[in-house]
């Protein structure tokens, strides 16, 4: 669509989560004269990050070193990280770390003012800093939303969906980006489609959950900045490795959208997974018991549902008592009891649900994808640090560290801004019908979900398609509904065609059809790119 409005910018930096808004806070700071445009698609702290509970991982804690936690990260990645990546999270977390305190960041504290340190799966040592007990992100987004706001050389617009690219031939030929589309949902200024012109697009616009029927992403989570990446001719890897977390609370079968999280850190704090008849169903499966990986875990709450004939596992923490839950997890005891489940007397009903993109745009440790003046990071990225099973708490590590990286090359070494050129490479020729969207995301839980098989993939395939076929016979209003159909429909396709390409099962990535895991597949991703493939 054509700009009704133009903006100019150093740099546009799409999505407000913690790599969003340390991208764009450490893009300032370190140099003065910068003028960064920060776009959310809802209100400033409506993003992914809000939502984490358990903390954010880093070794700072007594007998820990960052070359522990490189271990357990790549133990979970599952023979998929990238470990010079991972190096390179685990050697910066403890700065990070740091950083969000210095942004005003409060963690929980013992009575000597040292940091509380939990444990969650995957991990062999306490390494996870908490807030609030169990509203670590919300703590997070609380702090740098507030430094955001006091910083006059950062122009928010908020409720703003990132549209598309604009395309770009970069100083040595090849792809660019100069701006992005956006349309503004809202009155004022800068209302309608407009366009930020910048030689540098940031996207940290989160991951993909609402492409499934149940997820604990907010709805603002519908792929947008993959699926933008895509058209811009960048390539992305890993999208088989959709991580599925798996405790989140059971509210019934017909419940669609945001299920409510039960924090790893639970079961960290001593609670243990049960089947509908009361039988540990991790005894035996891993020497890590209730705290394996996430894979491990949803893999064997899944196949114990299966067996047992029931909708949903129990988590039991009965053991905690009402002080420790109160004090510990009162954002997940609220919202047990909303649902009217007592934990203290009661065994929670949780199941697995679409939780994280392990995979995403694939970038280098400087955040830069392979299109000149775009970059992403946070869960939009693809860096290499996840693998096939990302451990657990490493997300808002993950944004915090490689956003730093982000603002220090953007300061240091910006992008030359490119030419003008034609269209985006890949662009859709006709949008999405938004009315298949229902039944994509009930085929997504139910084929590409824990379990997936060729057969149930190919039916998602051909569904995604259909909702293309569908909108260019009958244009659907261009608008955000479209727009956000598009993307979802984009994504699941794109999900899809990787977790077709990998016939093995591996980290969170686990076929039916192809049970075990195919060493010749050990450490090869599946590249991804629209512009050689289509959708
Ligand atoms: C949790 O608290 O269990 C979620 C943490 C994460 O997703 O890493």
């Amino acid at each position: 669509p054509d700009p009704g409005w133009t903006a100019e910018a150093d740099a546009v930096i799409i999505g407000s989560g913690v790599a969003g808004l340390s991208t764009a806070l450490g893009y300032v700071r370190r140099d003065p004269g910068a003028r960064a445009v920060l776009v959310t698609k809802d209100v400033l702290d409506s993003g992914s990050t809000r939502w984490a509970q358990g903390g954010i991982a880093a070794a700072v804690g007594p007998g820990d070193d960052p070359v522990a936690h490189m271990a357990d990260t790549l133990e979970a990645g599952a023979g998929m990280c990238d470990p010079l990546a991972v190096h390179v999270l685990a050697a910066e977390g403890p700065a990070a770390l740091e950083r969000l305190v210095a942004a005003g960041t409060g963690f929980d504290r013992d009575a000597d003012g040292g940091l509380q340190l939990t444990r969650e799966g995957g991990h062999r040592a306490d390494r996870i800093a908490h807030a609030g007990g169990d509203a670590t992100g919300a703590e997070i987004v609380r702090a740098l939303v507030a430094a955001v706001r006091a910083e006059p050389r950062i122009e928010v617009v908020e409720h703003a969906l990132a549209l598309d690219a604009l395309p770009g031939t970069a100083p040595g030929g090849g792809p660019a980006v100069r701006g992005v589309t956006l349309h503004v949902m809202g009155e004022g200024e800068r209302d309608g489609v407009g366009a930020v012109l910048a030689p540098a697009v940031v996207l940290a616009a989160g991951g993909l959950g609402q492409v499934f029927a149940s997820t604990t992403n907010p709805a603002v989570s519908t792929g947008d900045g993959a699926a933008l990446a895509a058209r811009a001719g960048a390539p992305l890897a890993d999208l088989e490795f959709v991580q599925f977390h798996p405790t989140v609370l059971w509210t019934g079968a017909g419940a669609r959208g945001r299920r409510p999280l039960v924090s790893e850190a639970v079961r960290g704090e001593g609670a243990s997974l049960t089947d509908v008849n009361g039988r540990r169903i991790m005894e035996g499966v891993h020497e890590l018991g209730d705290l394996a990986p996430r894979d491990v875990v949803a893999d064997t709450a899944a196949r114990a549902m299966a067996a047992t004939g029931a909708d949903h596992v129990l988590l039991d923490a009965r053991a905690f008592g009402a002080a420790m839950w109160e004090r510990r997890f009162p954002t997940i005891l609220a919202a047990c009891r909303e649902h009217g489940i007592d934990p203290v007397t009661e065994p929670i009903p949780v199941a697995p649900a679409a939780h994280y993109a392990s995979g995403g745009v694939e970038t280098g440790t400087d955040g830069r994808t392979a299109v000149h003046g775009l970059y992403a990071v946070g869960e939009n990225a693809r860096t290499g640090v996840h693998g096939a099973n990302r451990l657990a708490s490493n997300s808002l590590l993950e944004g915090a560290v490689f956003a730093e990286r982000i603002a220090a090359g953007l300061a240091e070494d910006p992008p030359a801004p490119a030419a003008p050129a034609a269209p985006p490479i890949g662009a859709p020729a006709a949008l999405a019908d938004p009315a298949g969207l229902e039944e994509l995301r009930t085929l997504m839980s139910r084929h590409a979900g824990v379990l997936r098989d060729a057969e149930g993939l190919e039916r998602i395939a051909a569904h995604a398609a259909s909702m293309f076929a569908s909108g260019a016979a009958a244009p659907p209003p261009p608008g955000v509904e479209a727009w956000e159909a598009t993307n979802l429909a984009t994504v699941a396709a794109l999900v899809v065609r990787a977790a077709r390409e990998r016939e093995e099962s591996r980290g969170a990535h686990r076929r039916s059809d192809r049970p075990a895991p195919d060493p010749r597949l050990r450490g090869r991703p599946v590249r991804l790119s629209l512009a050689a493939d289509g959708v």
